[in-house]
């Protein structure tokens, strides 16, 4: 990813300015996309406590029609379940995958989480077989907890 240093200053400025979750849910989004030419599909999943499911809340790339995921159901599903980021090099061998396009091949889930609370993750998928390293997990790890930094104040 090109330069994760500068997103994370960039979402910083929008929390100092008194933007709200909802704003850089959408920035992280397009920034992500935009930084790595291997992430065909990045978008945000937030999850519904009581509906047990992860509604998607934004996402750049092809349209899907997983826009909510039951918990233990599919990539994403699992993240949560397992409490667990997803990093899966041959989407072909998971068995309950949801398939929001033939050609991706890998996909990675980052959870946006505090101590105590999931509240959604990061999903990224690629059309390359095993487009992402431990680094990515890394580094899109690093853009998800300054988002859940943002939600746990709204929701404090
Ligand atoms: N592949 C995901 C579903 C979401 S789409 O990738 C947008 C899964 O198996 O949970």
């Amino acid at each position: 990813m090109e330069n994760v240093g500068k997103l994370i200053a960039e979402l910083q400025e929008m929390q100092d300015n008194g933007y709200l979750s909802d704003a850089l849910l959408r920035a992280a989004v397009r920034k992500l996309k935009e930084s790595d030419s291997r992430y065909d599909w990045v978008g945000v999943y937030l999850l519904n406590h009581e509906a047990g499911e992860l509604w998607l809340h934004n996402y750049v790339g092809a349209g899907t029609e997983h826009a909510k995921i039951p918990v233990g159901t599919g990539v994403c599903g699992t993240a949560v379940s397992e409490g667990q980021n997803q990093r899966i090099d041959d989407v072909s061998t998971v068995e309950n995958y949801l398939s929001c396009d033939p050609d991706v091949k890998s996909e990675m889930v980052v959870l946006i989480r505090n101590a105590s609370q999931i509240f959604g993750q990061i999903d990224v998928d690629s059309k390359q077989k095993a487009a992402f390293s431990e680094e990515d997990e890394f580094e899109v790890k690093m853009i998800a907890d300054k988002l859940a930094e943002q939600i746990a104040i709204e929701r404090a």
